[in-house]
This record gives structure tokens, sequence and C-alpha cells, in this order.
């Protein structure tokens, strides 16, 4: 790993994201070593700027966890200032955008938004899809993951799959699986391989993985047999998160997701009676600020069988003009932030990126489109949100899983540090250098949406969100035996740090 990567590895282990040129003054001023000197100065969880570097003594980091202000904003929106995450060469793929946004309001700062984008993925897919492409992609998937579970205490004589030959005592190894299998007797199976080769691995307490995740075994190796005996199972995790500090006033936020403008059981009457609640301000509506929708905005063209005969609209612009519409009557002093879902007019492969702009226009810019998955920070929270494609192969693939359950899906992503942990399943994955769906920075909250139900838990200090839809049960959800749970809407109250379900 080249000094620049190991330096923004140590840096986002510090939660801090750095724009890009800053990278070469750290290295001027000791790379590694001068990190603890930059985490002494401006603290985690944060953006560091050049000019942060640069006159450092002058002005103050750019702290994510605390409130700032629009001067700031919006001189990173003048300068249009990249910021990297990665650590990887290609700086183009690799460049993120933190603008704190767009927007269509002059008028804007009055409503005092405290909103900033860290990870959008606003990047093509390769033209060729090729070989070396997915290469490139699992090296990097291997790299980000395995960077996390190598900070697990029990990670001990940590030794690459080449060198187990001479590996005496009990150690541990990082790879992805492969050729996960279940013997008569219960006994697990499977392949584990790292940049310098593979090795077979039995697991006799049974446990089950899931090809292609990226875990920590710890064991013995035997020579003899060329089989790496398996005492336990290390996947990233992650430990408790504190709560960011509560916001001084009272403000909140809606999470909504599946609106499905364009469907006739788009549920029109209940979707105008949230309008009304937003609207008229009472019972905790006025201090609602943002806005997010967890994609499926409309219900798209041609994406279920038979989807033409329950259209109301059939032109799929049309029906984001719709959309328009409905969300003009939203109030002024909300911040709507939306991400795509398979429904949408973007590419099926994951991460989809933001939707584009002839759509955007459609909006005059006050909506704020970012990628799926996406991450932000709305108050010091970091929001991750994500459509939830792979909710429908993580619920056949984890045993015991049904869509009552939608919670525990959530924790096993969070678990294994990955939204996709199965490639090839019903998700396609684009094959680019950096894997966006990995986790590299756990949430304060986390969203999905997509399997059309209701659902709230906290782990660790995570507040996991499943989004509800505004759609009602469609003829190939009832053909599926797929029973929706629309109208709900999560409130998240960054004075109490609580959750609130509505209904409508
Ligand atoms: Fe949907």
């Amino acid at each position: 790993m080249s000094e620049r990567a190991r330096i923004i590895d140590e840096l986002l282990r510090n939660d801090i994201v750095v724009e890009s040129e800053a990278v070469e003054i750290i290295m001027e001023r000791g790379g590694l070593n001068y990190i603890p000197e930059l985490v002494k100065k401006f603290g985690k969880c944060c953006v560091i700027r050049v000019e942060d570097l640069v006159h450092s003594k002058e002005k103050s980091p750019h702290d994510i966890s605390e409130n700032k202000k629009s001067s700031e904003k919006s001189e990173r929106e003048k300068s249009g200032i990249k910021a990297v995450m990665n650590v990887k060469a290609e700086k183009s793929l690799y460049d993120i955008p933190v603008t704190s946004g767009t927007s269509r309001r002059k008028e804007r700062d009055e409503y005092d938004w405290d909103f900033k984008v860290l990870l959008n993925a606003e990047i093509s897919e390769p033209a060729s899809g090729g070989v070396d492409d997915f290469v490139a992609y699992f090296n990097d998937r291997y790299r980000r993951l395995a960077r996390i579970i190598r900070n697990r205490i029990e990670i001990r004589n940590e030794v690459s799959i080449a060198n187990l030959i001479s590996a005496t005592n009990e150690v541990s190894i990082i790879g992805i699986v492969s050729d996960v299998r279940v013997s008569k007797r219960g006994t697990l199976l499977f392949t584990l391989e790292d940049p310098t080769g593979s090795v077979n691995c039995i697991y006799p307490q049974g446990d089950f993985l899931i090809n292609d995740e990226v875990v920590g075994v710890i064991g013995r190796y035997s020579e003899e047999r060329n089989v790496f005996y398996v005492k336990e199972i290390v996947r990233g995790g992650f430990s408790h998160k504190k709560s960011p500090p509560l916001a001084e006033h009272p403000v909140s936020a809606v999470i909504i997701s599946d609106i499905h403008i364009g469907s006739k059981m788009f549920l029109k009457n209940r979707w105008e009676k949230f309008l009304q609640w937003l609207k008229k301000g009472d019972d905790g509506a006025s201090t609602v600020k943002y806005l997010l929708v967890g994609g499926d905005l409309v219900d798209g063209i041609g994406i279920y069988p038979n989807q033409e005969e329950e259209l109301e609209i059939d032109d799929i612009y049309a029906q984001y003009e719709s959309l328009a519409t409905y969300f003009e009557d939203i109030p002024d002093s909300i911040k709507i932030i939306v991400i795509p879902g398979n429904h949408d007019m973007v590419r099926n492969t994951e991460p989809q990126p933001p939707l584009p702009s002839e759509i955007r226009k459609m909006f005059n810019g006050y909506v704020e489109f970012l990628s799926n998955p996406s991450v932000f920070l709305i108050h010091g929270y970091k929001f991750l949100m994500y459509h939830g494609a792979s909710l429908n192969d993580l619920v056949e693939i984890i045993p015991q899983m049904n869509y009552q359950r939608i919670d525990d899906l959530m924790k096993f992503m969070l678990e294994t540090r990955h939204l996709v942990p199965l490639y090839g399943g019903k998700v396609p994955i684009a094959p680019l250098p950096r894997d966006y769906l990995a986790i590299d920075i756990v949430p304060d909250v986390f969203i999905t949406g997509h399997v059309h139900a209701y659902s709230y838990a906290n782990y660790h200090g995570v507040h996991l969100i499943n989004a509800s839809t505004w759609q009602a049960q469609t003829k190939y959800q009832k053909m599926m035996n797929f029973n929706p749970d629309p109208c709900k809407v999560a409130v998240l109250d960054f004075h109490k740090n609580a959750i609130r379900k509505l209904q409508f």
C-alpha cells in the first residue's frame, strides 16, 4: 500500500474525510506521523481541506459533528472542492463531493439547514466491465473490509494465506469466502482467498457464511491435510455508537421511501393527508426541516410483469413531472433529499448514480439528488441511505429470515460492513475500482426501503429504519403473496435523539 493510501486509511479510521490535494500537504509534513497532530488540532469526524492546513492558525476545521454556518458552505459550493475517501490511484473515480448541496432558494440560509454530503457515487460504470474491472472491484472490497476486520480485538497473529505453511500456532487469516457448503454432519466447509492465495477451511461449529463476504477466521493450519481448521469466525462489526450531541433546538427529519408516483396504486389521499400534516405544522410537524426519500420515487416503466396495466401515468418523464408538482406543495422550509431505487430512471447496477440532469431540471434545483447508496450528515448525525435491493437476497440466504425481520437483515449488513455482501444475487453490482457498497464508516442512522414495510430498531446505538411506501398492493405483489405496509413515516428528533412513527 502506498504512503498516500496509508494516510487516507488512517484518516478514515478517525472518521476524517480529506480533500485530495490536502493529502500532499500532510505527506510533506510527515505523513502518518503528522496525523496525531491533525487529530489533536481538528478532532475526529471532520472534513479537512487544503485551506484548513495552509491557514490552520486562522481558521477552524470543518467539524462534521458541529453545526457549521452557511458562509463555509457557500464558499465550498463556489470552489467546487472535492474530497477523497479512498486509497487507489485513479483520482477521478474517487473524488467525492463534500459540497453542502444545491438549493433553489436564494433565501436558503434563513432556514439554517445543517446538511453535508459525505459520499455520493456520481460516477459511470467502466466501459468494458471486463475481468480486470471485477478483479479491481474485489481487491478494493477485500482491502476495505480487511482493514476493518484487522482492527477487531479477536484478530491476533494475522498471517497471509501464502505464509500459512510456516504457521505452527493458532493464527488469524482474512479473506473472501467462496464455495460455501455444509456437510451431512453440519460442518461448514468453504474456501477463503486473500491476495496471496486460497485455502480450504473447515468449521465444525456450523454457523453460516455467505459467498463473497469478507471475514477473519481464527484457527490452525494443517500442512498435512492442507486445511485450515476454524475455531472462530470474525466479521467486521462495530462497537457501540455514541449518540451525536443533541440539537439545541427542536428540529427533526422525516424519513419515507417508495412513493411510486405514476402507479394506479399510489395512495394519493393518504399522501395528501401527510402533506397537510407537514403544512399545518401541528403535532411536531413544525420542527421538520428535512425530508429523506429512500428511492422508488416513481413507478417507472417495464419494471415488473404486466406493470403497464397498473400505470396511471405511462410516461416516465410525466411521472417525474408529477412528482415535482407534489414536491412543490411541501413547505419551503423543508429540505428534500432523495436517492434512486430500482424503479427509477437510472442504471440498475449498484451503486446507482443520482437521477440525471434532465430529471433534476424538473425540480428547479431545490431537491438534493444523491446516489444509491449515499452518506450525508444532518446536525452531526451520519446517515447511510440505501434503497435496499439486497434485502431480497439476504432474506433468502440467511437461515430463519423473513420479511417480518427486516431490522435483522439490516443488522447483518452492518455486521458484514457491506450493503450487498453476496455477489451474483438479484442485485447487479457495477465493477468500479472503489467499492461504494462497503460500509466504511458506521452511520448513526441507517435507512433502507424497497420492501414496502416499516420497521425500526436501535442496534448498538444505530437507528435502523426501513421506510414504508405510498403504494398499495400491486397484482404482482399479490401473486407473490407480498402484503405492503404503506403510509408509515419515521420522524427523527435531533433534539431528543428519538424516533417517532406516524401513520397516515
Ligand atoms: Fe418500491
